[in-house]
């Protein structure tokens, strides 16, 4: 199966993913790294790893519809099976999901259906929850809605601050995505209306 990572940022997820596939524990290829941020440390760390890269910047295109066309087409060419969105921070189109359905997955780093969005530390930090965590979850229509796939808890001691809070949040992602592509890639995971169940 050929897999292509979306990112906008940092990459560590991507380099968690590289990782998990160079020693055998993702049994498939990264085909490709697609970024909408040229400068983005993530497109150096596909670079290191010998991974393709293609930045599509959302400026360069009047519409939505045909940037996302662009990207469209290198993921054919490519033969993508699977979309692992990791720190992509933009929202994909209906007509974009329809056309991978049930292909794309995504991390958000709070447990979910709470602290949706693009600050998803920050918000359950300031609200004070004493419990947080990253979710893997398949990608619909509506923003971080999809069927969830794994979550991991991470408590909140009266010691944390937001930055100590986002490295532990980030350690968990750093398991639970490359365990949950594995899944997806050995067709593990059943959807079942809302719930994924892992096949064993
Ligand atoms: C990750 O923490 C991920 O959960 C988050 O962006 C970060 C990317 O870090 N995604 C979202 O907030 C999506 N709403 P990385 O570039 O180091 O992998």
């Amino acid at each position: 199966m050929n897999i292509a990572v979306f990112c906008s940022g940092s990459g560590t997820n991507l380099q968690a993913i590289i990782d998990s596939q160079k020693k055998g524990y993702i049994k498939a290829e990264i085909k490709l790294v697609v970024s909408d941020m040229p400068d983005c440390y993530a497109l150096t760390r596909a670079k290191n790893a010998g991974i393709k890269t293609v930045v599509v910047e959302r400026k360069n295109y009047k519409v939505k519809k045909d940037f996302e066309a662009e990207i469209i087409n290198t993921l054919k060419k490519e033969g993508i099976g699977l979309i692992v969105l990791a720190g992509y921070m933009r929202m994909l189109s209906e007509d974009f999901i329809k056309a991978y359905e049930n292909k794309i997955l995504n991390i958000h780093p709070a447990l979910l259906p709470s602290f949706k969005g693009t600050r998803g530390i920050k918000d359950a930090f300031e609200y004070g929850v004493k419990v947080t965590g990253p979710t893997v979850h398949f990608v619909t229509v509506d923003m971080d809605a999809g069927p969830v796939i794994m979550q991991s808890p991470v408590k909140v001691t009266e010691d944390d601050t937001e930055e100590s809070l986002a490295q532990a949040i980030h350690e968990e992602e750093h398991k639970i995505y490359p365990r949950a592509i594995q899944l997806f890639v050995e067709g593990k995971l059943k959807i079942e209306g809302r719930k994924v169940r892992i096949l064993k």
